[in-house]
Formats: C-alpha cells, sequence, structure tokens
C-alpha cells in the first residue's frame, strides 16, 4: 500500500502517519521531518531548506524529491509507505508518479484531512515536539504531565520556529494556492478519499483505517 496523507499544516497528517507505523507497520515518508534532521545536523541541504521553511515558503523540488526518491527504495519500503507531506504541488504529484512508474509501482490512495483554518491555527500555535524522540504534544489538547518537558523520553519540548503565528497564516496561504490543487488531480484518477479530521484523533484513525481499505 502506498498512501499519501494529503492535508494543510496542522491538520493531523504527522500524528496519523506514526499512528499507522505502530499498528500497520507501514513506514511513514515525511518531507518535514527529513528537513527538519538535515537542520539539526547542520548539513547544506538543511541550511538551504531552513531559510524557506523558516518563512513558511516551499522547499525547491530540487531538494525534496531527492529525498523522497532515496527513501522509497529502502528495503523496509517495499511493502509500501505512507507519504506524508509530500506531494505539495501538481509537479511533485506527477513526479512522483514517473518515479513509481520507473520502480513498477503506484500510489494506491490519497486521503485528504478536512479541518477548518481556525482549528488549524489553533492546534499549531499550541503544538509542542520533543527536540529528541520528536514526540508532538498540544498545549490545551494533549499536554505533557511536566511543562516543558517529553513524557517519553524526558527531552526538552520546544516550539517550531513555523508555528509562530505570521508564519502559520503564510503556510495556511501556500496550502490553498499550491497543495489544494492536488485534492482534484487524485479525485480524477478515482484514489482520494476524504476523512474529518477535526474530530479527536481515536476517531480520525478510526475514519483513516475505513479510508485505506
Ligand atoms: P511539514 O513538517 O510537512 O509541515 P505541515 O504539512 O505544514 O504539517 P504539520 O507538521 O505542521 O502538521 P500535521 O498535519 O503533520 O499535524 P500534526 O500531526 O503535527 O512541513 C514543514 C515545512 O517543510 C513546509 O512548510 C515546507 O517549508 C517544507 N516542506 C515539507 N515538505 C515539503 C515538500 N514536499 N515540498 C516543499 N517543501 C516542503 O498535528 C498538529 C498539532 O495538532 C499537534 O500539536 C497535535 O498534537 C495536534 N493534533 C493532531 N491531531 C489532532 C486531533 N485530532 N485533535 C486535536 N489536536 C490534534
Amino acid at each position: 500500500m502506498i498512501a499519501i496523507l494529503l492535508g494543510p499544516p496542522g491538520s493531523g497528517k504527522g500524528t496519523q502517519a506514526k499512528r499507522l507505523w505502530k499498528e500497520r507497520h507501514l513506514p511513514q515518508l515525511s518531507t518535514g521531518d527529513m528537513l527538519r534532521s538535515a537542520i539539526q545536523s547542520g548539513t547544506q541541504l538543511g541550511v538551504e531548506a531552513k531559510s524557506f521553511m523558516d518563512r513558511g515558503l516551499l522547499v525547491p523540488d530540487s531538494i525534496v524529491v531527492g529525498l523522497i526518491e532515496e527513501r522509497s527504495k529502502e528495503d523496509r519500503c517495499k511493502e509500501g509507505f505512507i507519504l506524508d507531506g509530500f506531494p505539495r504541488t501538481i509537479s511533485q504529484a506527477q513526479t512522483l508518479d514517473q518515479m513509481l512508474i520507473d520502480q513498477n509501482r503506484k500510489v494506491d490512495r490519497a486521503v485528504l484531512f478536512e479541518v477548518s483554518d481556525e482549528e488549524l491555527v489553533c492546534r499549531l500555535s499550541g503544538r509542542r515536539t520533543c527536540t529528541q524522540c520528536h514526540t508532538m504534544f498540544h498545549m490545551e489538547h494533549a499536554p505533557p504531565h511536566v511543562s516543558g518537558v517529553c513524557d517519553q523520553c524526558g527531552g526538552k519540548l520546544i516550539q517550531r520556529n513555523d508555528d509562530q503565528p505570521e508564519v502559520i497564516q503564510k503556510r495556511l496561504l501556500v496550502y490553498h494556492r499550491e497543495t489544494k490543487p492536488l485534492v482534484d488531480f487524485y479525485a480524477n484518477q478515482g484514489k482520494l478519499k476524504n476523512i474529518d479530521a477535526s474530530q479527536r484523533a481515536d476517531a480520525v484513525s478510526e475514519a483513516l483505517g475505513r479510508a485505506l481499505q
């Protein structure tokens, strides 16, 4: 199964992709996580990506496409994988289709996470992420037991640079302009399913499970 989690920033794609890994052992390929890890390691790629990410802009295809191509060929992905945050433009979707044709594979399903912009702003501005194990928390909906400390590993919790209010607005704008057209792209291929991602996380997991059947 190769599935794409499609949806605006903060709609819960990362949360659900991590659950799918735990429950169904489907590897999560998240371009956002890969880029943040490159930034943390201080690589040249990370330095280039950071200047776009901190402004809420898309990182150039020349950087992200290579990351996905490399990971999709790993042994652990041979039974399938979940794409989280890729593709984000029609051009990336077309490149992905061709990449998978070359590997004798195809996208099976794209699932659209539907959440209002108002709720997204609340989720993103309250999000805190562990610097060590990347577990996510939310100051109101899923707070850690001890403020600023990860429940899982004791790591430090931080707010992402791109979760500042003005950057959130920019990311939402970029989503509506660049990524939303993918809804029609996958609907026209008969691969799109919509889910109500404004429900609590367990209900979203159930809806996602049905959408992937
Ligand atoms: P990326 O990391 O992909 O960010 P995003 O798509 O903007 O998505 P988020 O990670 O912000 O949100 P999410 O939908 O995963 O929600 P989450 O589960 O975290 O990309 C970051 C940047 O990298 C981009 O802006 C761009 O610059 C660059 N980039 C990445 N991919 C690229 C590409 N393909 N091309 C070019 N550039 C690229 O949840 C959010 C919060 O809500 C959390 O606090 C969580 O606890 C909470 N929450 C989750 N589910 C629920 C629920 N059901 N109810 C209540 N709260 C919930």
